[in-house]
């Protein structure tokens, strides 16, 4: 296990933004990333499962909602911050867990992790991070202006791997917990197949979980790392095992989303995975509201996939979730300038997000509901 990221955080390691560079938008992140990154870093970071229906879908879903703005509405006194879970926060952006970091910058989660607590946005630290989350906890937890710090569980084979895992986040300090569900085998993932990463990069799991083992008699979607996924059983042992809240991540259908509130779930992340894993499944705009409709603001909702502006985010609250994930843009903006990339594309998503709140006659988010819209997007299943 290697840690030496911590000290490569400053200014040495950022790439300088000058003047006629200078991204204004996320688009612009991605622009500047896919000039940086290598095919192979492109292929991970950017790819998507199968022919990438959901991975286009996802942003184009955000796309086709339509505002429907109130005018010469009072609006002094209006701000992004909001609560989730009951937790306040200066605005509803978290930055999705994104594994091996430091693949697209030297600092890695030390950086986006920085950028996000100095930014008041949620960081989800992934377990295929490339820095231990000790080390994350021990800088993040120190800002007073931070975000929720929640840590990103993959199943492992065993319960004694999960527990110590859980135990070890729970030591260091993190807020909550995550719990992947909607990714039992990876996708099918053409460009990750094209363009695979060198056999060595320099760059580890810092908690020594990037591939799930399975016998090579098995079949290895069939039988073998199925077979390892977690069951409800599974989320069940986990609740009764940790003192922190437990989300899941990777909920598309209603009555998955209604036997997690059974069990009391902590909160649920509405995701297809950024289009990564199942190709063609609803987009995640298309499914928030079914989930939203069936739990009836029982358990707090957020959201990812394909949100990549202000306008998007409004949208996901207006539908009923308590904030948002961005994964692929934080990618883009380590690549292109380290922390304060990160930073700045978090400060540019939250500043599209109050100006479109203020031109849609939205004070604060919670009046932010269906009648902002002009319909929701809710034909497409069911
Ligand atoms: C992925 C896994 C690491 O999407 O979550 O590649």
């Amino acid at each position: 296990m290697r840690n030496t990221a911590i000290a490569a955080v400053g200014p040495a390691n950022m790439t300088p933004i000058n003047h006629t560079t200078t991204p204004v938008n996320l688009a612009d992140y991605a622009k500047l990333a896919r000039e940086r990154f290598t095919p192979a870093l492109n292929a991970l970071y950017n790819g998507g499962a199968g022919d990438e229906h959901t991975l286009r879908a996802n942003a184009q879903a955000w796309q086709q909602l339509t505002l429907w703005p109130r005018v010469l509405r009072a609006l002094r006194g209006g701000h992004t911050a909001t609560t989730v879970a009951g937790r306040p926060m200066a605005h509803p952006i978290f930055l999705a867990p994104v594994a091996l970091q430091r693949l697209a910058h030297p600092d890695g989660e030390v950086a986006s992790a920085l950028a996000a607590a100095a930014q008041g946005a949620g960081f989800v630290l992934s377990t295929q991070s490339s820095v231990p989350m000790e080390d994350i906890a021990r800088l993040v937890l120190a800002d007073t202006q931070r975000g929720p710090l929640w840590f990103q569980l993959y199943w492992q084979p065993d319960r004694a791997q999960n527990l110590t895992l859980v135990q070890r986040a729970e030591a260091a300090g993190f807020d909550a917990l995550v719990l992947t569900v909607d990714a039992p085998v990876q996708g099918v993932r053409d460009q990750e197949r094209r363009h695979p990463l060198p056999a060595s990069t320099g760059v580890h799991a810092a908690h020594g979980t990037a591939a799930q083992p399975h016998t090579t008699d098995q079949h290895a979607y069939c039988a073998g790392l199925p077979a390892l996924a977690p069951t409800w059983d599974d989320v069940a042992w986990l609740q009764a095992h940790t003192r922190l809240p437990l989300w899941l991540k990777g909920v598309l259908h209603p009555a998955d989303a209604l036997q997690a509130a059974q069990l009391g779930i902590a909160g649920l992340i509405v995701s297809n995975h950024g289009g990564r894993t199942l190709d063609t499944t609803p987009p995640t705009a298309v499914a928030l509201p079914h989930i939203a409709a069936a739990l009836n603001g029982t358990v707090p909702l957020l959201v990812d996939g394909g949100i990549r502006r202000g306008t998007d985010v409004l949208k996901a609250c207006a539908l009923g979730a308590s904030g948002v994930l961005i994964g692929r843009p934080v990618a883009h903006a380590l690549v292109a300038g380290g922390a304060q990339g990160v930073a700045h594309m978090i400060r540019l998503l939250r500043d599209e997000l109050e100006m479109a709140m203020a031109l849609a006659g939205i004070r604060q988010l919670s009046e932010a509901g269906a009648d902002l819209l002009t319909h929701t997007p809710k034909q497409n299943i069911n």
